[in-house]
């Protein structure tokens, strides 16, 4: 029988790599799904990003999410799970995917372990990014924007912009609407009441991983990246030894 590969784009088939990034607000799911999504060749789907981006289209779906997202509240499930599903179903999802922002309640995770079984390629790592409470709350009050291509910028210490333009694309740099003080607050209590659930919900699963995110991005990358491979291989085996199948458990391919 012919190995497959994970994420391989290797000849003679290959297995996707999903992955769902989790954590609360300012954990650093965004910079980490961009930055695995880029070096594994997968499609990052950030709802964050896709509602902002709405947004700014003016579209119907993401205006009426908008007064939601300003206040810190989540959006209803019925109007996340169908722009997810839209997303998954594309063919450039199906080398695998990197979620940013989804699953964010145990009814969007049901929904989500449905499209996954509909799909049927590859498995389902979850990682949970765990930062402290203060630092969140440091990281959200000192982040801007860019109103261009949505790249984040930092404040320095004292207040003032590090850049007053974006260095990728050159475009304004602005706070996000939903990061000032009481709306972090909120979006922080929405999370431990919402989403910090999903936690128990995958706890028992081989492919759930948990990652400190309290550390520089480069040490957090790595750590993601070993535990994201070996969540992968532990999936194969567990494949391997119900089906038979053989899911060749190497590391995924850095593109
Ligand atoms: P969303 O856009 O997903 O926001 P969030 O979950 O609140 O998270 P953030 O984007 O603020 O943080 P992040 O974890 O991505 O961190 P980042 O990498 O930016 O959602 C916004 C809203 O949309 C929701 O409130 C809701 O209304 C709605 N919504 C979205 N999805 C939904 C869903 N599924 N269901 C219902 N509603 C939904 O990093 C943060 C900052 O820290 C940056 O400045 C970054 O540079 C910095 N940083 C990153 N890593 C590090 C590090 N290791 N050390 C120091 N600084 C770091
Ligand atoms: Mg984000």
């Amino acid at each position: 029988m012919r190995s497959r590969t994970l994420c391989g784009g290797q000849p003679g088939g290959s297995v996707a790599l999903n992955v769902i990034m989790m954590g609360p607000p300012g954990a650093g799911k965004g910079t980490q799904a961009g930055r695995f999504a880029r070096e594994r060749g997968l499609l990052k789907i950030s709802t964050g990003d896709i509602l902002r981006e709405g947004i700014k289209a003016q579209l119907p779906v993401a205006l009426r999410a908008k007064e939601r997202m300003d206040r810190g509240e989540l959006v209803d499930d019925e109007t996340m799970v169908a722009i997810v599903r839209e997303r998954l179903l594309r063919p450039d999802a199906q080398r695998g995917f990197v979620l940013d922002g989804f699953p964010r309640t145990v009814e969007q995770a049901d929904a989500l372990d449905q499209i996954v079984a509909e799909r049927n390629n590859g498995p389902l790592v979850i990682v949970d990014v765990r930062v402290p409470e203060h630092e969140l709350v440091r990281r959200l009050a000192g982040r801007l924007i860019c109103v261009k291509c949505g790249a984040n910028a930092e404040l320095t210490k004292d207040g003032s912009p590090v850049a007053t333009v974006c260095g990728k694309c050159g475009g304004e740099l602005v706070q996000r609407a939903d990061d000032n003080e009481e709306v972090v607050r909120e979006r922080l209590e929405v999370y431990e009441r919402a989403t910090k659930p999903l936690v128990e919900f995958y706890r028992e699963r081989p492919t759930f991983r948990v990652v400190n995110g309290a550390q520089p991005q480069e040490r957090v990358a790595h750590e993601l990246d070993t535990v994201i491979d070996d969540a992968a291989l532990a999936s194969a085996r567990v494949e391997k030894a119900v089906t038979g199948k053989v899911a060749t458990p190497e590391k995924a391919a850095r593109t």
